[in-house]
């Protein structure tokens, strides 16, 4: 049996602006192990990134709690969670969240001076993480001159650079043309097998999803264990 790394607890979520209520999760439970890959895949607007935001405490649960390798994220210290942030969990965002006044280099090197590292170290993991996602031309460009796609591997080097334990992508190749998806999909691959890195990826992408080790499927607040029909376009 692996270990558990990370678990959700009948985790709710409502919306509320104004007299308007939105539930957009309803008593999700999740749990993920050690080096496992999940997928979650749903319709746009079924709650996936805030599910992610939530396993990353970058969004509270309206009620339920997230356990992370025996600590209830939401009811540590605001420092305590950053700490956790930054050192064992990796998040890869939606539109990816870069500092627009740092090269790509800059910005996948923070998190590991932020964690007090060696800069010239840090630097040389970096430089060689931006080589693996097809960027060592890229190192001095700001997000501003890159393309959409150069973003978005730069945030998924970022994302790595600290060897956290989950990694938690949303839409990690959305921008992506099947060759730069494809060098996403062995990094993440590499990293499951050699540092046991567990990953969370919420994707549109069947294809991605259905070489992931699970797939769960998000639906009406709900998530379920997704048909294979729904994921490969084929009955299994
Ligand atoms: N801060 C917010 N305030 C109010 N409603 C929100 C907020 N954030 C998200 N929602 C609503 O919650 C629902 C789920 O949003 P979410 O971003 O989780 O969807 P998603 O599954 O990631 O969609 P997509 O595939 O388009 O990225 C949407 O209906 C959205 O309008
Ligand atoms: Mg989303």
């Amino acid at each position: 049996m692996s270990e558990l790394l990370l678990e959700v607890k009948s985790v709710s979520k409502c919306f509320k602006e104004g007299n308007v209520e939105t539930q957009v999760l309803k008593d999700v439970d999740l749990q993920v192990f050690k080096g496992e890959q999940l997928a979650i895949v749903g319709t746009s607007g079924s709650g996936k990134s805030t599910l992610l935001h939530i396993m990353g405490t970058l969004d509270c649960p309206t009620s339920g709690s997230v356990m992370m390798l025996g600590e209830d994220l939401y009811r540590l210290s605001a420092r305590r969670q950053s700490e956790i942030r930054n050192q064992d969990l990796g998040f890869i965002y939606q539109f990816h969240h870069l500092l627009p006044e740092f090269s790509a280099l800059e910005n996948v090197v923070m998190p590991a001076l932020i964690q007090g590292r060696d800069r010239n170290m840090a630097e040389a993991e970096a430089k060689a993480l931006l080589e693996r996602v097809g960027l060592g031309h890229r190192l001095t460009h700001t997000p501003a001159e890159m393309s959409g796609g150069e973003r978005q591997r730069t945030a998924i080097a970022r994302a790595l650079i600290n060897k956290p334990k989950l990694v938690l992508a949303d839409e990690p190749t959305g921008n992506l043309d099947a060759s730069s998806g494809e060098a996403v999909y062995e990094l993440i691959q590499e990293l499951a097998n050699q540092l046991g890195t567990a990953f969370v990826v919420v994707t549109h992408d069947t294809k991605l999803a259905a070489r992931m080790d699970r797939q769960l499927q998000m639906k009406d607040g709900y998530l379920q264990v997704d048909d294979p029909v729904n994921v490969t376009g084929k009955a299994s």
